[in-house]
């Protein structure tokens, strides 16, 4: 069935299923939601978390030299000025007259890029996204606006080519520290996580005693008052980042960024997200901050996106923050008797756009073939079983003759090592179902026969087959294909 269904469809298919299933809800939902503010349900918040520790864990245990930190939301307004994002964190953005509808500039190109594919003029899509990498590339707005003219791109509500000229429109929140609410007092949610592993560069490495080459990893909360809000939580206004800035020699930068750019591919690899499904976007203008940049890109149902940005900083960040702050953030190396700035390699993935490859990979609809009787089917979750929200079901077969205690017991013995869930309400195959569906990869069924001799049927999720094992034999095998490669 998954085949069949075309990705436009297949995306809403899984944004509900991830509603109904406990995985992501819209925020205030009894309010109507939140535009691009999403919560994360039971079982959404396991998948998260399993994938936010499996990346703390290859990073921090797995790679030598790399620490972490837990910096704070709020810092310092000059740290925004002196990162260049308060000058410079904008997207060039375009509002339709008629509709007051405001759109990011690359979005509605893009956008009609892909109904002229749809309408096979490919080659026509590509000379547009050409050019208008061209005029990205250039900071090119009037070059944009006469794209969006020529191609006559339309506002998807009004209809119409009533456009502005292309603005640029900074993407940072504010707030106000303290009770007085003037421009002095302005503070801003940090729209990256980054800064707060710069700003603490000197601390982090004189307390770890850190020598360079040395990371600093970071996992926390970003904010961004994104224009064009779309696409479930692959857009969001509040957002995780899971950061590691990589600092090294001056010089030596290029050799790092081809080793986290090949390093970070295999992380994806070892989690089971399939080759094909992933590529590098090189980009062809690099933000103000960096001499190198790659995208890794994750073929969702709507094409090929951003999951992953790996940059070459340079020196910006240090030296900027040198510049306004006074204070030193020179490296001395014993080795070579010389200060410098180090250079920085960065990896910067959303947590969050990962939660949505792990659900789009994963997400099945397919048709089981029955030799008697009509076809059965099945939405199932092939999550990789170490990231899975829960690892095994226990389900006794019935609801007496000591069944349930002895699957009870069971997951007492389990439990300390990975996530269980006990059910022994409805038919086996509706409890199967329901495990499917919320990407379980073992269920274990509690029979008369488990009473005599300690042996129960583990089913599993993908293939459905099942056997007969000790009990004992099930955790040992659950708690070997749980691990995953450090
Ligand atoms: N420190 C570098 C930096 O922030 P970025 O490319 O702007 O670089 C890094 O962001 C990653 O953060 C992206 O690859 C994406 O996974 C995630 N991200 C960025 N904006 C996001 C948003 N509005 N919603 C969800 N994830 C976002």
């Amino acid at each position: 069935m998954n085949k069949e269904k075309q990705p436009d469809d297949l995306f809403p298919s899984i944004i509900a299923h991830a509603k109904e299933y406990g995985f992501i809800f819209p925020s205030s939902d009894i309010y109507e939601g939140l535009s691009a503010v999403y919560d994360y349900g039971p079982y959404g918040c396991e998948l998260k978390r399993n994938i936010r520790e499996y990346w703390w864990q290859w990073m921090t245990l797995a790679h030598d030299h790399i620490v972490g930190i837990d910096a704070a939301i709020f810092m310092h307004p000059t740290t925004w000025k002196a990162s260049g994002h308060i000058d410079s964190f904008s997207d060039p953005m375009i509002d339709n007259l008629d509709s007051k509808k405001r759109y990011r500039v690359d979005h509605l190109i893009e956008l009609h890029a892909e109904e002229l594919k749809k309408n096979n003029q490919t080659a026509l899509a590509d000379t547009l996204l050409q050019e208008m990498d061209a005029c990205i590339a250039q900071d090119n707005f009037t070059g944009l606006k006469e794209l969006i003219d020529r191609y006559k791109i339309k506002c998807s509500v009004s209809n119409t080519c009533n456009w502005t000229p292309v603005r640029q429109f900074n993407l940072m929140f504010s707030t106000q520290l303290g009770s007085v609410s003037d421009e002095a007092n302005t503070i801003y949610l940090r729209p990256e996580t980054a800064q707060g592993i710069f700003a603490n560069f000197l601390n982090v490495q004189k307390t770890a005693r850190m020598k360079i080459p040395f990371g600093i990893a970071q996992v926390g909360k970003a904010f961004r008052n994104e224009i064009v809000a779309r696409q479930f939580i692959f857009r969001m206004r509040e957002f995780e980042q899971m950061e590691m800035q990589f600092f090294v020699k001056p010089g030596s930068q290029k050799d790092w960024y081809i080793y986290w750019k090949e390093e970070r591919l295999k992380w994806y690899k070892n989690i089971g997200i399939p080759v094909d499904n992933l590529r590098y976007h090189d980009h062809v203008k690099t933000a103000h901050y960096a001499d190198a940049a790659v995208d890794i890109e994750f073929n969702f149902p709507f094409g090929f996106k951003e999951v992953e940005g790996i940059h070459s900083r340079t020196d910006f960040d240090l030296s900027q923050h040198q510049k306004f702050s006074g204070k030193k953030m020179q490296y001395f190396d014993t080795e070579t008797n010389q200060h410098f700035i180090p250079y920085v390699i960065e990896t910067s993935v959303g947590l969050d756009r990962l939660v949505l490859l792990i659900l789009c990979n994963a997400y099945k609809e397919e048709v089981i073939k029955k030799e008697n009787g009509p076809d059965d089917s099945r939405v199932v979750l092939k999550i990789p079983p170490p990231l899975a929200p829960i690892k095994l079901a226990v389900l006794p077969l019935t609801k007496k003759d000591g069944l349930p205690e002895i699957a009870r017991a069971f997951i007492d013995t389990c439990k300390t090592s990975f996530k269980c869930f006990y059910e022994e309400k409805d038919t086996i195959g509706k409890r199967y179902r329901r495990q499917d569906a919320i990407g379980t990869p073992f269920c274990v069924t509690i029979d008369h026969q488990t009473k005599d001799d300690q042996t129960a049927t583990i089913r599993y999720r993908d293939s459905m087959l099942q056997e007969r094992l000790p009990l004992e034999e099930i955790k040992k095998k659950i708690s070997a294909i749980i691990r995953l490669p450090l």
